[in-house]
Protein backbone atom coordinates (compact mmCIF):
# COMPACT_ATOMS: atom_id res chain seq x y z
CA UNK A 1 0.00 0.00 0.00
CA UNK A 2 1.40 3.17 -1.01
CA UNK A 3 0.85 5.29 2.11
CA UNK A 4 3.85 7.15 2.24
CA UNK A 5 3.38 9.10 -1.01
CA UNK A 6 0.67 11.74 -0.05
CA UNK A 7 -1.60 12.87 -2.41
CA UNK A 8 -4.36 14.97 -2.55
CA UNK A 9 -6.76 15.69 -5.66
CA UNK A 10 -7.35 19.58 -6.83
CA UNK A 11 -10.53 20.10 -8.49
CA UNK A 12 -11.32 23.86 -10.30
CA UNK A 13 -14.50 24.52 -9.86
CA UNK A 14 -17.75 24.35 -13.14
CA UNK A 15 -17.09 22.16 -16.02
CA UNK A 16 -19.07 19.39 -17.72
CA UNK A 17 -18.43 15.60 -18.58
CA UNK A 18 -18.52 14.27 -22.32
CA UNK A 19 -17.11 10.97 -24.07
CA UNK A 20 -17.24 7.26 -23.72
CA UNK A 21 -15.35 5.52 -21.42
CA UNK A 22 -14.87 1.83 -19.89
CA UNK A 23 -14.10 2.10 -16.61
CA UNK A 24 -12.09 -0.52 -14.77
CA UNK A 25 -12.86 -4.02 -14.19
CA UNK A 26 -15.49 -5.27 -11.72
CA UNK A 27 -13.82 -5.82 -8.14
CA UNK A 28 -16.05 -7.92 -6.36
CA UNK A 29 -15.66 -10.21 -9.81
CA UNK A 30 -11.99 -10.04 -10.35
CA UNK A 31 -11.14 -11.11 -6.05
CA UNK A 32 -13.45 -14.40 -6.76
CA UNK A 33 -11.83 -15.07 -10.02
CA UNK A 34 -8.13 -15.31 -8.33
CA UNK A 35 -10.00 -17.42 -5.36
CA UNK A 36 -11.94 -19.43 -7.12
CA UNK A 37 -9.35 -20.05 -10.21
CA UNK A 38 -6.29 -21.35 -7.75
CA UNK A 39 -9.03 -23.50 -6.49
CA UNK A 40 -9.92 -25.27 -9.16
CA UNK A 41 -8.95 -28.21 -11.44
CA UNK A 42 -7.11 -26.73 -14.56
CA UNK A 43 -6.15 -23.48 -16.22
CA UNK A 44 -8.71 -20.69 -15.92
CA UNK A 45 -8.02 -17.39 -17.80
CA UNK A 46 -9.25 -14.03 -16.73
CA UNK A 47 -9.99 -10.94 -19.24
CA UNK A 48 -11.35 -7.33 -17.70
CA UNK A 49 -9.44 -8.05 -14.52
CA UNK A 50 -8.96 -4.95 -12.42
CA UNK A 51 -5.46 -3.59 -11.54
CA UNK A 52 -6.38 -2.28 -8.26
CA UNK A 53 -4.12 -2.50 -5.54
CA UNK A 54 -7.47 -4.64 -3.29
CA UNK A 55 -7.55 -7.14 -6.30
CA UNK A 56 -3.62 -7.16 -6.63
CA UNK A 57 -3.97 -7.92 -2.72
CA UNK A 58 -5.97 -10.88 -3.34
CA UNK A 59 -3.67 -11.95 -6.44
CA UNK A 60 -0.50 -11.58 -4.06
CA UNK A 61 -1.91 -13.73 -1.09
CA UNK A 62 -2.45 -16.72 -3.56
CA UNK A 63 0.82 -16.37 -4.86
CA UNK A 64 2.73 -16.49 -1.68
CA UNK A 65 0.24 -19.83 -1.27
CA UNK A 66 1.97 -21.24 -4.36
CA UNK A 67 -0.68 -20.71 -6.94
CA UNK A 68 1.36 -19.88 -9.92
CA UNK A 69 -0.47 -16.74 -11.74
CA UNK A 70 0.25 -15.04 -14.97
CA UNK A 71 -0.54 -11.28 -15.47
CA UNK A 72 -1.93 -8.97 -14.85
CA UNK A 73 -1.49 -7.67 -18.31
CA UNK A 74 -3.69 -5.36 -19.79
CA UNK A 75 -6.40 -6.98 -17.83
CA UNK A 76 -5.58 -10.36 -18.85
CA UNK A 77 -4.81 -13.25 -15.85
CA UNK A 78 -3.79 -16.76 -16.21
CA UNK A 79 -4.25 -18.71 -12.80
CA UNK A 80 -2.50 -22.71 -13.06
CA UNK A 81 -5.48 -23.98 -10.41
CA UNK A 82 -3.98 -26.31 -7.89
CA UNK A 83 -7.43 -28.06 -6.75
CA UNK A 84 -9.46 -28.04 -3.65
CA UNK A 85 -6.28 -29.28 -1.54
CA UNK A 86 -3.15 -27.98 -3.45
CA UNK A 87 -2.50 -24.20 -1.36
CA UNK A 88 0.76 -24.48 -0.11
CA UNK A 89 1.35 -22.54 3.51
CA UNK A 90 2.99 -18.86 2.94
CA UNK A 91 6.41 -18.13 4.14
CA UNK A 92 5.10 -14.90 5.88
CA UNK A 93 1.56 -12.99 6.80
CA UNK A 94 -0.86 -12.53 3.99
CA UNK A 95 -1.33 -8.67 3.74
CA UNK A 96 -4.57 -7.55 2.12
CA UNK A 97 -3.61 -4.01 2.77
CA UNK A 98 -7.27 -2.08 2.31
CA UNK A 99 -9.64 -4.65 1.17
CA UNK A 100 -12.26 -6.12 3.21
CA UNK A 101 -13.44 -8.31 0.76
CA UNK A 102 -9.80 -10.20 0.60
CA UNK A 103 -9.86 -10.77 3.90
CA UNK A 104 -13.46 -11.92 4.66
CA UNK A 105 -13.59 -14.12 1.59
CA UNK A 106 -9.97 -15.17 2.98
CA UNK A 107 -10.76 -16.23 6.05
CA UNK A 108 -13.61 -18.22 4.99
CA UNK A 109 -11.63 -19.85 2.18
CA UNK A 110 -8.61 -20.76 4.27
CA UNK A 111 -10.74 -21.88 7.31
CA UNK A 112 -11.01 -25.24 5.84
CA UNK A 113 -7.67 -25.81 4.67
CA UNK A 114 -6.09 -27.15 7.57
CA UNK A 115 -2.95 -24.76 7.55
CA UNK A 116 -1.65 -22.01 9.57
CA UNK A 117 -2.34 -18.66 7.89
CA UNK A 118 -2.11 -14.91 9.64
CA UNK A 119 -4.12 -11.87 7.72
CA UNK A 120 -2.71 -8.17 7.94
CA UNK A 121 -4.47 -5.37 6.89
CA UNK A 122 -3.86 -1.83 6.89
CA UNK A 123 -4.70 0.86 9.27
CA UNK A 124 -8.40 1.14 8.32
CA UNK A 125 -8.97 -2.54 7.69
CA UNK A 126 -7.40 -3.53 11.40
CA UNK A 127 -10.27 -1.59 12.67
CA UNK A 128 -12.91 -3.23 10.45
CA UNK A 129 -14.90 -5.75 12.30
CA UNK A 130 -14.39 -9.33 11.45
CA UNK A 131 -16.40 -11.18 13.97
CA UNK A 132 -19.28 -11.47 11.67
CA UNK A 133 -17.22 -13.75 9.96
CA UNK A 134 -15.23 -15.18 12.88
CA UNK A 135 -18.83 -15.86 14.88
CA UNK A 136 -20.37 -18.41 12.11
CA UNK A 137 -17.06 -19.98 11.02
CA UNK A 138 -16.57 -20.72 14.33
CA UNK A 139 -19.69 -22.61 14.85
CA UNK A 140 -18.29 -24.52 11.70
CA UNK A 141 -15.75 -25.67 13.66
CA UNK A 142 -12.76 -23.24 12.67
CA UNK A 143 -10.09 -21.52 15.01
CA UNK A 144 -9.89 -18.14 14.61
CA UNK A 145 -7.74 -15.72 16.50
CA UNK A 146 -8.10 -11.99 16.56
CA UNK A 147 -7.64 -8.73 18.49
CA UNK A 148 -9.90 -8.67 21.79
CA UNK A 149 -12.15 -5.87 19.74
CA UNK A 150 -12.31 -9.14 16.78
CA UNK A 151 -10.91 -6.65 14.09
CA UNK A 152 -7.64 -8.10 12.07
CA UNK A 153 -4.50 -9.64 12.54
CA UNK A 154 -6.50 -12.44 12.15
CA UNK A 155 -4.66 -15.83 12.90
CA UNK A 156 -5.86 -19.06 11.19
CA UNK A 157 -4.94 -22.35 12.85
CA UNK A 158 -5.34 -25.85 11.43
CA UNK A 159 -8.13 -27.60 12.24
CA UNK A 160 -9.71 -30.38 11.03
CA UNK A 161 -12.39 -30.65 8.59
CA UNK A 162 -15.19 -28.14 8.98
CA UNK A 163 -18.89 -28.61 9.50
CA UNK A 164 -21.64 -27.32 7.27
CA UNK A 165 -23.94 -24.78 8.83
CA UNK A 166 -27.56 -23.40 8.59
CA UNK A 167 -26.90 -19.57 9.13
CA UNK A 168 -29.47 -16.75 9.47
CA UNK A 169 -27.25 -13.48 8.60
CA UNK A 170 -28.13 -10.79 10.49
CA UNK A 171 -26.70 -8.25 8.45
CA UNK A 172 -27.29 -7.89 4.64
CA UNK A 173 -23.49 -8.73 3.70
CA UNK A 174 -22.17 -10.67 0.53
CA UNK A 175 -18.86 -10.52 2.17
CA UNK A 176 -20.33 -12.96 5.20
CA UNK A 177 -22.29 -15.00 2.84
CA UNK A 178 -19.12 -15.25 0.47
CA UNK A 179 -17.24 -16.48 3.05
CA UNK A 180 -19.29 -19.05 4.50
CA UNK A 181 -19.96 -20.71 0.86
CA UNK A 182 -15.98 -20.51 0.49
CA UNK A 183 -15.52 -22.10 4.06
CA UNK A 184 -18.77 -24.84 2.92
CA UNK A 185 -17.08 -26.06 -0.68
CA UNK A 186 -14.52 -27.95 2.04
CA UNK A 187 -17.03 -28.55 4.70
CA UNK A 188 -18.71 -31.63 5.78
CA UNK A 189 -22.49 -31.77 4.80
CA UNK A 190 -24.52 -28.74 3.17
CA UNK A 191 -23.94 -25.45 4.05
CA UNK A 192 -26.60 -22.91 3.88
CA UNK A 193 -27.05 -19.02 4.53
CA UNK A 194 -30.64 -17.60 4.51
CA UNK A 195 -29.69 -13.62 4.11
CA UNK A 196 -32.23 -10.94 5.31
CA UNK A 197 -32.49 -8.91 1.79
CA UNK A 198 -31.04 -9.72 -1.23
CA UNK A 199 -27.00 -8.96 -1.57
CA UNK A 200 -24.57 -9.36 -4.42
CA UNK A 201 -24.28 -13.05 -5.59
CA UNK A 202 -20.84 -12.87 -7.92
CA UNK A 203 -20.53 -16.22 -5.34
CA UNK A 204 -23.33 -18.22 -6.58
CA UNK A 205 -23.18 -17.36 -10.28
CA UNK A 206 -19.51 -17.75 -10.19
CA UNK A 207 -19.15 -20.76 -8.19
CA UNK A 208 -21.80 -22.34 -10.76
CA UNK A 209 -19.66 -21.00 -13.89
CA UNK A 210 -16.71 -23.65 -11.97
CA UNK A 211 -19.20 -26.11 -12.38
CA UNK A 212 -19.74 -26.34 -8.79
CA UNK A 213 -23.46 -26.60 -7.59
CA UNK A 214 -25.58 -23.98 -5.55
CA UNK A 215 -29.10 -24.36 -4.83
CA UNK A 216 -31.16 -21.13 -3.98
CA UNK A 217 -34.61 -21.22 -2.86
CA UNK A 218 -35.60 -17.42 -1.89
CA UNK A 219 -33.21 -16.23 -0.11
CA UNK A 220 -31.81 -19.26 1.29
CA UNK A 221 -28.56 -20.46 -0.85
CA UNK A 222 -27.13 -23.77 -0.22
CA UNK A 223 -24.17 -26.02 -1.52
CA UNK A 224 -22.96 -29.74 -0.51
CA UNK A 225 -19.17 -29.44 0.40
CA UNK A 226 -16.72 -31.97 -1.07
CA UNK A 227 -17.08 -31.26 -4.87
CA UNK A 228 -14.29 -29.53 -7.16
CA UNK A 229 -14.30 -26.78 -9.67
CA UNK A 230 -13.21 -27.09 -12.78
CA UNK A 231 -11.09 -24.26 -14.95
CA UNK A 232 -13.07 -21.89 -17.07
CA UNK A 233 -12.55 -18.51 -18.77
CA UNK A 234 -13.97 -15.46 -17.13
CA UNK A 235 -14.86 -12.26 -18.86
CA UNK A 236 -15.25 -9.62 -16.07
CA UNK A 237 -17.69 -6.25 -16.80
CA UNK A 238 -16.76 -2.60 -15.93
CA UNK A 239 -17.45 -2.28 -12.44
CA UNK A 240 -20.80 0.06 -11.84
CA UNK A 241 -19.76 1.21 -8.40
CA UNK A 242 -16.52 3.04 -10.81
CA UNK A 243 -19.22 4.29 -13.82
CA UNK A 244 -21.11 5.35 -10.76
CA UNK A 245 -18.89 8.78 -9.80
CA UNK A 246 -19.78 9.48 -14.07
CA UNK A 247 -23.11 8.73 -13.72
CA UNK A 248 -23.49 11.29 -10.63
CA UNK A 249 -20.97 13.81 -12.46
CA UNK A 250 -22.83 13.77 -16.00
CA UNK A 251 -25.84 14.08 -13.98
CA UNK A 252 -25.27 17.11 -12.20
CA UNK A 253 -23.41 19.27 -14.99
CA UNK A 254 -24.76 21.26 -16.98
CA UNK A 255 -24.30 20.29 -20.93
CA UNK A 256 -23.06 17.00 -19.87
CA UNK A 257 -23.73 13.50 -21.68
CA UNK A 258 -21.71 10.10 -21.90
CA UNK A 259 -21.90 6.91 -22.33
CA UNK A 260 -20.00 4.09 -20.21
CA UNK A 261 -19.41 0.73 -21.86
CA UNK A 262 -20.04 -2.70 -21.07
CA UNK A 263 -21.19 -1.99 -17.45
CA UNK A 264 -22.37 -4.95 -15.41
CA UNK A 265 -25.84 -4.68 -14.52
CA UNK A 266 -26.44 -7.77 -12.45
CA UNK A 267 -29.71 -6.96 -10.35
CA UNK A 268 -28.06 -6.99 -6.57
CA UNK A 269 -25.63 -4.45 -8.02
CA UNK A 270 -28.30 -1.75 -9.59
CA UNK A 271 -29.73 0.32 -6.59
CA UNK A 272 -27.83 3.41 -7.88
CA UNK A 273 -29.79 3.54 -11.24
CA UNK A 274 -32.59 2.92 -9.79
CA UNK A 275 -32.24 5.51 -7.05
CA UNK A 276 -31.17 8.30 -9.47
CA UNK A 277 -34.02 7.26 -11.34
CA UNK A 278 -36.04 8.41 -8.53
CA UNK A 279 -34.06 11.43 -7.95
CA UNK A 280 -35.11 12.12 -12.07
CA UNK A 281 -31.55 11.59 -13.72
CA UNK A 282 -31.99 10.58 -17.38
CA UNK A 283 -30.33 7.24 -17.56
CA UNK A 284 -30.62 4.86 -20.49
CA UNK A 285 -29.41 1.20 -20.71
CA UNK A 286 -28.03 0.13 -24.27
CA UNK A 287 -26.92 -3.22 -26.00
CA UNK A 288 -27.71 -5.21 -22.80
CA UNK A 289 -26.50 -8.31 -23.08
CA UNK A 290 -25.14 -11.44 -20.89
CA UNK A 291 -21.02 -11.87 -20.80
CA UNK A 292 -20.41 -14.38 -19.00
CA UNK A 293 -23.15 -15.15 -16.51
CA UNK A 294 -23.33 -11.74 -15.51
CA UNK A 295 -25.56 -9.06 -17.40
CA UNK A 296 -23.93 -6.20 -19.08
CA UNK A 297 -25.23 -2.79 -20.46
CA UNK A 298 -24.01 0.25 -21.97
CA UNK A 299 -25.31 2.84 -19.87
CA UNK A 300 -25.86 6.77 -21.30
CA UNK A 301 -26.23 9.08 -18.90
CA UNK A 302 -27.59 12.95 -19.80
CA UNK A 303 -27.64 16.01 -17.38
CA UNK A 304 -30.87 16.79 -15.81
CA UNK A 305 -32.21 18.91 -12.71
CA UNK A 306 -32.47 15.94 -9.81
CA UNK A 307 -34.54 16.28 -6.90
CA UNK A 308 -34.73 15.01 -3.30
CA UNK A 309 -36.40 11.83 -2.82
CA UNK A 310 -36.85 9.30 0.20
CA UNK A 311 -34.44 6.39 -0.53
CA UNK A 312 -36.61 3.14 -0.75
CA UNK A 313 -35.09 1.08 2.20
CA UNK A 314 -34.90 -2.60 0.20
CA UNK A 315 -32.55 -0.40 -2.10
CA UNK A 316 -29.63 -0.21 0.66
CA UNK A 317 -28.13 -3.71 -0.06
CA UNK A 318 -28.02 -3.25 -4.11
CA UNK A 319 -26.19 0.63 -3.96
CA UNK A 320 -24.19 0.28 -0.52
CA UNK A 321 -21.03 1.02 -2.05
CA UNK A 322 -22.58 3.96 -4.04
CA UNK A 323 -23.72 5.95 -1.31
CA UNK A 324 -20.66 8.73 -1.43
CA UNK A 325 -21.40 9.68 -4.84
CA UNK A 326 -25.14 9.47 -4.30
CA UNK A 327 -25.04 11.91 -1.36
CA UNK A 328 -22.97 13.98 -3.72
CA UNK A 329 -26.24 13.91 -6.03
CA UNK A 330 -28.73 14.59 -2.98
CA UNK A 331 -26.33 17.76 -2.13
CA UNK A 332 -27.56 19.08 -5.86
CA UNK A 333 -31.03 17.85 -6.14
CA UNK A 334 -33.64 20.20 -5.48
CA UNK A 335 -34.74 19.62 -2.07
CA UNK A 336 -34.62 17.01 0.78
CA UNK A 337 -33.21 13.61 0.45
CA UNK A 338 -33.57 11.19 3.53
CA UNK A 339 -31.54 7.56 3.86
CA UNK A 340 -32.32 5.01 6.54
CA UNK A 341 -31.36 1.25 7.00
CA UNK A 342 -28.01 2.09 6.11
CA UNK A 343 -25.97 1.80 9.23
CA UNK A 344 -23.51 -0.66 7.13
CA UNK A 345 -21.91 2.48 5.93
CA UNK A 346 -20.64 3.25 8.67
CA UNK A 347 -17.77 0.14 9.02
CA UNK A 348 -16.72 0.75 5.46
CA UNK A 349 -13.22 2.15 4.56
CA UNK A 350 -14.49 5.33 6.55
CA UNK A 351 -17.63 5.78 8.56
CA UNK A 352 -18.93 6.87 4.95
CA UNK A 353 -22.01 8.56 6.76
CA UNK A 354 -19.65 10.66 9.17
CA UNK A 355 -17.21 11.86 6.78
CA UNK A 356 -19.73 12.80 3.46
CA UNK A 357 -21.67 14.62 6.36
CA UNK A 358 -18.33 16.14 7.57
CA UNK A 359 -17.24 16.70 3.86
CA UNK A 360 -20.79 18.38 2.51
CA UNK A 361 -20.91 21.04 5.80
CA UNK A 362 -17.23 22.20 4.48
CA UNK A 363 -18.62 22.67 0.91
CA UNK A 364 -21.71 24.86 2.17
CA UNK A 365 -24.21 22.11 2.89
CA UNK A 366 -26.96 20.97 5.32
CA UNK A 367 -25.98 17.59 6.38
CA UNK A 368 -27.53 15.71 8.93
CA UNK A 369 -25.63 12.76 10.00
CA UNK A 370 -28.24 9.65 11.61
CA UNK A 371 -27.27 6.60 13.32
CA UNK A 372 -28.33 4.68 10.16
CA UNK A 373 -28.20 6.98 7.49
CA UNK A 374 -28.23 10.94 6.76
CA UNK A 375 -30.48 13.76 6.06
CA UNK A 376 -29.27 16.01 2.95
CA UNK A 377 -30.62 19.85 1.80
CA UNK A 378 -29.87 20.16 -1.77
CA UNK A 379 -28.14 23.67 -2.21
CA UNK A 380 -25.30 25.64 -3.26
CA UNK A 381 -21.68 23.36 -3.20
CA UNK A 382 -18.84 25.89 -2.78
CA UNK A 383 -15.37 25.38 -2.96
CA UNK A 384 -12.93 23.77 0.62
CA UNK A 385 -10.71 21.34 1.58
CA UNK A 386 -12.14 18.42 2.84
CA UNK A 387 -11.02 14.95 3.91
CA UNK A 388 -11.59 11.57 2.28
CA UNK A 389 -9.87 9.56 5.08
CA UNK A 390 -8.46 7.28 2.83
CA UNK A 391 -11.23 6.05 1.36
CA UNK A 392 -11.20 5.99 -2.12
CA UNK A 393 -15.28 6.03 -3.19
CA UNK A 394 -15.20 9.40 -0.67
CA UNK A 395 -12.37 11.03 -3.06
CA UNK A 396 -14.00 10.54 -6.17
CA UNK A 397 -17.06 11.82 -5.03
CA UNK A 398 -16.03 14.97 -3.71
CA UNK A 399 -14.33 14.83 -6.90
CA UNK A 400 -17.62 14.74 -8.94
CA UNK A 401 -18.42 18.17 -6.88
CA UNK A 402 -15.82 20.16 -8.36
CA UNK A 403 -18.27 20.34 -11.45
CA UNK A 404 -21.11 22.29 -9.68
CA UNK A 405 -18.46 24.00 -7.18
CA UNK A 406 -18.38 27.93 -7.17
CA UNK A 407 -14.32 27.18 -5.78
CA UNK A 408 -11.98 24.50 -5.90
CA UNK A 409 -12.41 21.85 -4.18
CA UNK A 410 -9.34 20.00 -2.50
CA UNK A 411 -9.46 16.36 -1.48
CA UNK A 412 -6.74 15.66 1.24
CA UNK A 413 -5.81 11.70 1.02
CA UNK A 414 -6.55 10.01 -2.45
CA UNK A 415 -3.95 7.57 -2.73
CA UNK A 416 -6.15 4.99 -2.24
CA UNK A 417 -8.40 6.02 -5.18
CA UNK A 418 -5.77 2.82 -6.68
CA UNK A 419 -7.76 -0.04 -4.75
CA UNK A 420 -10.31 0.35 -7.12
CA UNK A 421 -9.73 2.74 -9.77
CA UNK A 422 -6.24 2.99 -11.24
CA UNK A 423 -6.38 5.78 -13.74
CA UNK A 424 -8.63 7.84 -12.52
CA UNK A 425 -7.76 11.20 -12.86
CA UNK A 426 -6.77 10.05 -15.94
CA UNK A 427 -10.25 9.14 -17.38
CA UNK A 428 -11.84 11.96 -15.43
CA UNK A 429 -9.59 14.71 -16.87
CA UNK A 430 -10.52 13.14 -20.41
CA UNK A 431 -14.13 13.31 -19.80
CA UNK A 432 -14.04 17.03 -18.85
CA UNK A 433 -13.00 17.18 -15.10
CA UNK A 434 -10.02 19.67 -14.24
CA UNK A 435 -8.75 17.64 -11.56
CA UNK A 436 -4.99 17.69 -10.94
CA UNK A 437 -2.85 15.19 -8.22
CA UNK A 438 -1.09 16.69 -5.76
CA UNK A 439 1.94 15.10 -4.25
CA UNK A 440 2.51 15.98 -0.88
C1 LIG B 1 -18.38 -6.82 -1.46
C2 LIG B 1 -19.47 -6.72 -0.65
C3 LIG B 1 -19.89 -5.48 0.01
C4 LIG B 1 -19.20 -4.25 -0.57
C5 LIG B 1 -17.75 -4.48 -0.83
C6 LIG B 1 -17.54 -5.64 -1.78
C7 LIG B 1 -18.06 -8.12 -2.07
O1 LIG B 1 -19.59 -5.55 1.39
O2 LIG B 1 -19.37 -3.14 0.27
O3 LIG B 1 -17.16 -3.32 -1.40
O4 LIG B 1 -17.26 -8.17 -3.03
O5 LIG B 1 -18.62 -9.13 -1.62
P1 LIG B 1 -20.66 -6.18 2.43
O6 LIG B 1 -21.07 -7.45 1.86
O7 LIG B 1 -19.92 -6.34 3.72
O8 LIG B 1 -21.77 -5.16 2.51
Amino acid sequence: MNLQQQINYRIQPGGKLIGNLRVPGDKSISHRSIMLGSLADGVTEVTGFLEGEDSLATLNAFRQMGVAIDGPTQGRVTIQGVGMHGLQVPDGALDLGNSGTSMRLLTGLLAGQGMAVTLTGDSSLSGRPMRRVIDPLSRMNASIGSTEAFTAPLQIHPQSRLQGIDYQMPMASAQVKSALLLAGLCAKGETCITEPAPTRDHTERMLQGFGYPVRRDGNRICLTGGGRLSACEIDIPADISSATFFLVGVSIAEGSEMVLQHVGINPTRDGVISILKLMGAEIELLNEREVGGEPVADIRVTSTDLHGIDIPEELVPLAIDEFPAIFVAAACARGETRLRGAEELRVKESDRIQVMAEGLQRLGIEADPRPDGIVIQGGALQGGKVESHGDHRIAMSFAMAGLRATGPIEIADCANVNTSFPGFVPSAADMGLQIAEVKK
